[in-house]
C-alpha cells in the first residue's frame, strides 16, 4: 500500500503515476487555472481534465506557468464521445494539445465506451478504431500512457481481441456507496491501475452515517475517510475542490489506517447516488 502523498504506482508500460490526483470537472476555464495552480502549490502532481470539461486551456496554462518542470507533472485528458473512430480521435487529440499548449500528455483516456444500446454491433469496432489511434499516439511519443474510462471488464475483454497495447489505467466511478469490487479485481488481475472518479461521490458520500462515525473516531473529516478507503483498496482517487482548505484536506490522508472491519462496513454501504443518478456505461446514450 502507498504510504505517503508523494508515492507513485508503477504502470504496466513502465511509467509512474502519483497515488492521488486532482480533478477539474465542473470547474470553468476561467477558474481552473487558479485552482490547478493552488493544487500544484500544495504538492499535487496529477491533474485530470477532459475535452468535455471545456477547461483544457486553463489547465494547460497552469501547468506551463507553475514553474514546475513539465516532466514532474502528470497530465491526463480524455477523448470525448463525439470523437470516436481513428481519424476523429487523432483530430481530437490535436485539438486537446492545441488547447493545452503542451508537447505531450502523460495519459490519454477514451472517456466512455461506445455501447451496444447506441451502436449495436458496431460498438466493438468503433472502440477498436479509437484505441488504434491511441496506440499510434503512444508509439509516436505524443502520449506516454493510454487508458480507458468507464470501460467495464466486458468492454475491455472485447477491446483486447484487437488491441496490441493494453490500457495502463482504468478510470471508473468509485466511492463509498459505489464500491466496484468485480471491476477492481479484474483490473488488478490484469495489471491495470484503477482510478476513482467522484471519489467523494461528488460530496454525497460525505453524509453517510458510517463515514461520519468512522471520521469522528479518527478525528478526520468524512472526505478523508472516503479517500483513505480508496487508497487502502489500492485505488487512485482524483478528488476535485476549488477551495484551498479542502485541497489541503484531501491530500492529508496518510496519518491513519482503517481496520479491516471498517473497510468491510464501507464496502457494504448502500448505493450513494448523485446528480441525475448512476450513469451505467451500457445504458448511457451520450
Ligand atoms: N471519467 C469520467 O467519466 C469522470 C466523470 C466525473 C468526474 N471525473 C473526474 O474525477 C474528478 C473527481 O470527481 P467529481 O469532481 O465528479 O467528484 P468528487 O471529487 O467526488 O466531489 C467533488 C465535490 O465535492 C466537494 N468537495 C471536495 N472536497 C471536499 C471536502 N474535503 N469536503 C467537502 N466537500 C468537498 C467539491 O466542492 P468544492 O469544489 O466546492 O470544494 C465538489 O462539489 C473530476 O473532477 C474529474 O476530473 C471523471
Amino acid at each position: 500500500m502507498v504510504k505517503d502523498f508523494t508515492d507513485t504506482y508503477l504502470l504496466n508500460d513502465g511509467y509512474r503515476i502519483p497515488c492521488i490526483g486532482y480533478g477539474t470537472y465542473l470547474t470553468s476555464d476561467e477558474d481552473v487555472c487558479r485552482a490547478v495552480m493552488e493544487a500544484l502549490k500544495q504538492g499535487y502532481r496529477l491533474i485530470d481534465t477532459a475535452s468535455m470539461y471545456k477547461n483544457e486551456a486553463g489547465v494547460g496554462r497552469a501547468v506551463r506557468e507553475s514553474g514546475i518542470p513539465r516532466e514532474e507533472i502528470f497530465v491526463t485528458s480524455k477523448c470525448w464521445n463525439t470523437d470516436r473512430g481513428y481519424e476523429q480521435a487523432r483530430k481530437a487529440f490535436e485539438q486537446t494539445m492545441e488547447n493545452m499548449r503542451l508537447d505531450y500528455l502523460d495519459l490519454y483516456l477514451i472517456h466512455w465506451p461506445a455501447n451496444r444500446k447506441q451502436f449495436g454491433e458496431q460498438a466493438a469496432s468503433i472502440n477498436a478504431e479509437t484505441w488504434r489511434a491511441f496506440e499510434d499516439l503512444k508509439k509516436e511519443g505524443r502520449v506516454r500512457s493510454i487508458g480507458l474510462s468507464n470501460f467495464l471488464p466486458h468492454h475491455i475483454d472485447e477491446l483486447m481481441q484487437t488491441a496490441s497495447i493494453p490500457p495502463a489505467v482504468i478510470q471508473l466511478e468509485f466511492h463509498p456507496g459505489g464500491y466496484r469490487k468485480e471491476e477492481l479485481e479484474y483490473n488488478n488481475a490484469h495489471g491495470y491501475v484503477t482510478q476513482a472518479w467522484a471519489p467523494l461521490g461528488r460530496a454525497a458520500a460525505l453524509q453517510g452515517s458510517i463515514i461520519c462515525e468512522i471520521a469522528e473516531k479518527y478525528g478526520k473529516t468524512p472526505a478523508q475517510v472516503c479517500l483513505r478507503w480508496e487508497i487502502q483498496h489500492g485505488v487512485l482517487p482524483i478528488p476535485k475542490s476549488v477551495h484551498p482548505g479542502r485541497i489541503a484536506e484531501n491530500r492529508d490522508v496518510f496519518g491513519f489506517e482503517l481496520t479491516d472491519e471498517e473497510m468491510r462496513r464501507i464496502d457494504g454501504m448502500e448505493e450513494v447516488v448523485f446528480g441525475s443518478g448512476r450513469k451505467h456505461p451500457d445504458e448511457v446514450d451520450f
